[in-house]
């Protein structure tokens, strides 16, 4: 491996958003408003915090509005400079001077592993971070700055997990693992299965979207097979990749929205309101007058 510091975070971002319906038909799901930011730039700035420096959009047909959000806005920011703006100005600028963005295009969302493997190219033989943007992390510390201070100690691949009870766990991809001696938030991971049965999930580990993944990942897509909903599974893959690799799954330290179902969004939106300086106080009343 070339580089093994972790400069790229990859997002994918070429789902259809079905769970967002209507809205999704014209809006990308990534770029839906968490009170005034797209979630997708929460997972940016996360990206930014954990020392990443160049950032990866996985887009597709109907995502256009994701590009146009980071390019600058020459009309928009002439029209605020004219009236004074300057708060204004200072926000937009602020989203296009971020980072060093790129884009790749799935032709087809043929799943999370296919979106991942269209990154390839770009990312090259380093590891790097995938992060969901629908998933969105309130944490102390970022969630991917935790994973990478753990990557710079163990050097192999690490996925986010949070504790889901009951059926709900169905939803997600599952970990089994034994826990580290010297860590209790990070177990060296045995088997992986996507959207189990209830009575078949090997625990309550469920896959969270962020993963730092070492390049041998792409050959190991290359050749898995479709797997859940006919589609490429990051999930089977990464089971393939503990074939000749350790792989961790890492209990991160925070809170996580769920921003691309209706009511994780909800819940966010009232979360992070309530947290704002400028909007926490009033709406905090607010709530409060609501006879419920
Ligand atoms: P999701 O399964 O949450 O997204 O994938 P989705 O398919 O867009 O949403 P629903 O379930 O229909 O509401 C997680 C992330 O992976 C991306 C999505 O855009 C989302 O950000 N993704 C998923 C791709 O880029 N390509 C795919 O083929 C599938």
């Amino acid at each position: 491996m070339s580089n093994t510091k972790v400069r790229k975070a990859i997002f994918p971002a070429a789902g259809f958003g079905t769970r967002f319906l209507p809205a999704t038909k014209s809006i990308p799901k990534e770029m839906l408003a968490l009170v005034d930011k797209p979630i997708i730039q929460y997972g940016v700035e996360e990206a930014l915090a954990a020392g990443c420096d160049q950032i990866v959009i996985v887009t597709g047909r109907g995502k256009s509005a994701i590009e146009d959000y980071f390019d600058i806005s020459y009309e928009l920011e002439c029209t605020l400079e004219k009236r004074g703006k300057t708060d204004l100005l200072a926000l937009s600028r602020n989203v296009s001077n971020m980072v060093h963005l790129s884009y790749v295009r799935q032709k087809e969302a043929m799943g999370l592993g296919h979106a991942v493997l269209m990154a390839r190219d770009l990312v090259g033989d380093e590891p790097f971070a995938v992060i969901l943007p629908d998933d969105v992390i309130d944490a102390r510390v970022p969630c991917l700055k935790q994973m990478v201070d753990i990557y710079n100690d163990v050097q192999s691949s690490i996925i986010a997990t949070q504790v889901i009870e009951g059926p709900a766990i169905s939803a997600y991809g599952v970990l089994a693992g034994s826990p580290d001696p010297g860590n209790p938030r990070l177990f060296a991971v045995s088997d992986l299965v996507e959207k189990p049965k209830p009575a078949e999930a090997p625990s309550k580990n469920a896959i969270i979207g962020r993963y730092i993944l070492t390049p041998a990942i792409f050959d190991v897509l290359e050749r898995t097979p479709l797997g859940t909903g006919g589609e490429l599974q990051l999930t089977d893959g990464i089971k393939g990749l503990l074939a000749t690799e350790k792989v961790y799954g890492y209990s991160f330290e925070g809170v996580r929205h769920d921003a691309g179902d209706k009511f994780g969004m909800l819940k966010a939106t009232v979360e992070f309101a309530l947290k704002r300086d400028d909007l926490g106080p009033q709406f905090r009343d607010y709530l409060k007058s609501l006879k419920l």
